[in-house]
């Protein structure tokens, strides 16, 4: 139709050389909305590999620690300690698809020797959330072996534990992307004898 328009307006140009004319600058149009899809395309696909393909290990951490029933002597016949430690575990899972761990423990240690454990039961953290599960471990200094320098860190007034942990699972991205992946707990915490009290507690 405008093809016609055109030829009888300007009866000079070979209606031929315009429609030829027409035609590449439509070819062009075309192509030039193709390649657009194309760069929006990459783009897109990019920022999918970027964010939702890339699965991430969770992170494992405790937080909100509340120490009770904190007893210790040092003296020349005992150096000992024990308390109950009440903490919250978080599992943070930042994937685009849920994290479901198995059954573990986080160990407690003073200067390497075990001090206590508790038991995580196997759990989903779902996508993109932080799952938190409340903990009470009851720690004893038993197996504190009798060379190392527990009598003067009591004497300090201060004790720094650690708590190690590991949870291993898997995360799934919309039912096809399945990834086994591992949360790793890595704090120490200071415990404040007089205040008794943690008063410093840092997870990588
Ligand atoms: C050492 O401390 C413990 C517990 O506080 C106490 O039972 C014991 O009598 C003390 N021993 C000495 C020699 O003071
Ligand atoms: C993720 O977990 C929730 C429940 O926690 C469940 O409803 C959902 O279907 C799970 N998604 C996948 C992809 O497994
Ligand atoms: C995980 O712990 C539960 C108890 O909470 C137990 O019943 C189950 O058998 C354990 N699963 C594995 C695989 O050990
Ligand atoms: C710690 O001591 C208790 C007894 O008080 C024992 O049952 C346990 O196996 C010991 N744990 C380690 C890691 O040595
Ligand atoms: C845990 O912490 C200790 C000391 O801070 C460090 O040597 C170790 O490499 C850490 N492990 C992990 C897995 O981060």
């Amino acid at each position: 139709m405008q093809t016609k328009k055109m030829a009888s307006n300007n009866e000079r140009v070979n209606p031929q050389v315009q429609s030829q004319t027409l035609r590449r600058k439509k070819i062009m149009k075309y192509s030039l909305y193709a390649a657009a899809f194309v760069v929006f395309q990459t783009i897109v696909i990019t920022a999918i590999a970027l964010t939702v393909m890339r699965i991430k290990n969770p992170k494992f951490r405790l937080r909100n620690t509340v120490v009770e029933d904190i007893v210790y002597s040092s003296n020349t016949s005992t150096t000992s300690f024990g308390m109950r430690i009440h903490a919250e575990v978080t599992v943070e899972n930042t994937n685009f698809g849920n994290f479901s761990f198995e059954n573990s423990t986080v160990t407690f240690a003073y200067g390497g020797n075990t001090v206590g454990e508790v038991f995580i039961a196997r759990a989903r953290a779902r996508a993109r959330s932080t799952r938190k599960i409340d903990v009470m471990v009851d720690v004893s200094s038993n197996n504190v072996s009798s060379n190392s320098n527990l009598g003067s860190d009591l004497n300090s007034g201060r004790l720094m534990l650690t708590s190690h942990g590991r949870l291993n699972g898997r995360v799934q991205v919309m039912k096809l992307i399945k990834k086994r992946k591992s949360a790793q707990m890595n704090c120490t915490m200071g415990v404040n004898l007089m205040e008794r009290e943690i008063d410093d507690l840092n997870c990588d």
